[in-house]
């Protein structure tokens, strides 16, 4: 028995000082196991005087119990340190502030397109599309301009492959309208429109606006009166100066540009106006014979206006903006200003 007081005293030493899981249950086989030094002792008991094998398994069976309550207080004492190790990895401060989000916002042109649309619709036009890939048909042809027509050498178009191209304007939207809807045609028609230009106010991607209202007695002074309120109502002035400068589109007859007052000179002549005191917004006119005549509309019956406008470059009049391509260069520090 002098012997189950060093395997104990070996033990309890021996176990107290591990703290790895692995070598842990390796010294619990050592003395516990199926041929453990414990083990040992109590399988030898048989041999035993039954007197001394009481008192001596009463022993071995003490000392058991004490081994195992190490074994169990290691274990504990293992996890518990394995789980600090793992919290202190994975620490995550649940106090600290979040980092907050950022609300995205409208996009100007966006913006200004919606402020047209309300106006428009109070006008009692509606919205329609079209496509950005077109035929040359819709593009040129059916607006009464002809393969050799010098107004194709004035668009600089983007094509897509012999019979498409990327649409040079949003006109072609007012033949697919009316082609496919009885007159009167009272609609408007925006859109991202594409052009081989770039500079200051031309950009290769920009955004048209397209006007059409066609029935028996639209005339001249309707166009007039309706470009004329709607610029005022958009750059809220009163007495904002528009004008009517003849010029040339092959689909309108007579044509016009419709020139309005430079809002940041006020008219005096400046370098956005190129000291003209005018800035060109739009081409306009009455709807040509020949384009009603293709879509099947009757045109001794039926007159129209149309005008179309860069809608860049009306929000860049209106947000003092000099530079048209800051609005697709997607710059945060730009495109915050308009919150
Ligand atoms: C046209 O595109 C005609 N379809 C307008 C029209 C419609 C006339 C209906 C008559 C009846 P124009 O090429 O001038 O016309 O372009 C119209 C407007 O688009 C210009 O006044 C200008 O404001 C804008 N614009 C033209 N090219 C660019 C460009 N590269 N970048 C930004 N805006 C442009
Ligand atoms: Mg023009």
């Amino acid at each position: 028995m002098q012997n189950l007081d060093t395997i104990l005293k070996h033990a309890l030493e021996e176990l107290g000082g591990i703290d790895d899981p692995v070598e842990l249950e390796q010294a619990k086989a050592r003395y516990l196991g199926k041929s453990g030094a414990i083990t040992e002792l109590l399988k030898g008991l048989g041999k035993l005087e039954p007197d001394i094998r009481r008192e001596s398994g009463a022993r071995i069976n003490k000392a058991k119990e004490a081994i195992e309550s190490v074994l169990n207080a290691r274990r504990e004492a293992i996890q518990a340190i394995s789980l600090e190790k793992q919290l202190a990895l994975e620490l995550l401060d649940v106090t600290l502030p979040g980092r907050g989000q950022d609300m995205g916002g409208l996009h100007p042109v966006t913006r200004t397109l919606e402020r047209i649309q309300g106006i428009f619709h109070s006008l009692g036009f509606s919205t329609v599309s079209g496509p950005e890939i077109e035929t040359d048909f819709y593009n040129f042809t059916a607006l009464n301009i002809p393969e050799d027509h010098p107004a194709r050498a004035m668009h600089d178009t983007f094509y897509v492959d012999e019979a498409h191209l990327l649409r040079t304007h949003t006109s072609p939207i007012q033949i697919h309208y009316m082609m496919a809807h009885e007159p009167p045609v009272k609609i408007i028609a925006p859109g991202r429109v594409y052009r081989v230009d770039s500079d200051a106010t031309h950009s290769p991607m920009f955004h048209q606006l397209e006007i059409l209202w066609v029935d028996e007695e639209v005339n001249f002074t309707h166009l007039k009166g309706v470009a004329v309120d709607f610029l005022q109502r958009f750059f809220e002035k009163e007495h904002l100066k528009v004008r009517f400068r003849p010029s040339f589109f092959p689909f309108t007859e007579p044509s016009a540009e419709i020139d309005m007052g430079c809002i940041f000179c006020e008219g005096k002549g400046c370098r956005v106006c190129s000291h003209t005191g005018w800035l060109e917004v739009g081409g306009c006119g009455m709807v040509h014979p020949n384009v009603l005549k293709h879509v099947g509309y009757d045109a001794e019956k039926y007159l129209g206006f149309a005008f179309g406008m860069g809608l860049d470059r009306l929000a860049m009049l209106r947000y003092g903006v000099n530079d048209l391509r800051l609005f697709f260069s997607n710059d945060l520090r730009f495109l915050n200003q308009f919150d």
